[in-house]
């Protein structure tokens, strides 16, 4: 599994602001499509192309087209949601699939409630989105259904994440997959009640409550 931290001027900027206590909602949905943005940025620096011949109005060359099959971005709802439109702003023709997981506060344990995806994901590069990886039990949730629907290449977009986290999704991966984990902070830790430290907050109340 590779981890990469953005590290840009923009993206730290806007994490501080989206981190204080008393930025408001409006703000906050704002921030996150913007931070998203970025991070998809770097999310996508291995999206799979091809080359194609065009012609400008002056002369004809050579560039590159997306590959088929179109990417599938997946958010987990509910947080997730927040991230969609930052991340098709970069890729419009993505495919969008849906993921519906409820962290249970007291067990940890991620519970699905909705799965929209597509039935065969081979060869489909797949970018999920989730703010927070905090244990780290919804993201290896929503890769293991990825991965069982033969996702081969999965790259996870997120605010913050945990060191615990971290290293939860890497054993339950292992070798399994290529995994990728684009994000804007490794915070601290986690405290007992499962927050990131210093973290955001609740991201899903922050966006809707
Ligand atoms: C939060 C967050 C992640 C999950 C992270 O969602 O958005 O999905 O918890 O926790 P984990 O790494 O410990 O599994 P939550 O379950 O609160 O649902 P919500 O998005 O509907 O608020």
């Amino acid at each position: 599994m590779r981890v990469h931290v953005a590290d840009h001027p923009l993206v730290a900027h806007k994490l501080t602001v989206l981190r204080e206590a008393d930025t408001p909602s409006p703000t906050f949905r704002q921030l996150t499509e913007e931070l998203v943005t970025l991070l998809a940025y770097e999310a996508t620096r291995e999206i799979a192309v091809e080359s194609v011949s065009i012609t400008t109005p002056v002369a004809p060359t050579v560039g590159v087209h997306l590959q088929e099959p179109r990417p599938l971005v997946v958010p987990i709802l509910r947080a997730g949601l927040g991230m969609l439109e930052g991340m098709t702003r970069l890729l419009p023709t993505a495919e969008v699939g849906f993921l519906g997981l409820q962290r249970n506060e007291e067990t940890f344990e991620a519970i699905t409630y909705a799965n929209r995806l597509p039935d065969d994901l081979s060869g489909r590069q797949c970018y999920v989105l989730d703010p927070m990886l905090a244990t780290g039990g919804t993201l290896v949730a929503a890769i293991d259904y990825l991965l069982e629907r033969g996702a081969s290449h999965v790259t996870c977009v997120t605010l913050l994440c945990a060191p615990e986290g971290l290293k939860v999704v890497e054993q339950a991966i292992g070798e399994r997959a290529d995994v990728t984990i684009v994000t804007a902070s490794i915070d601290e830790r986690l405290n007992s009640k499962g927050y990131i430290v210093p973290g955001l907050g609740d991201a899903g109340d922050r966006l809707y409550g």
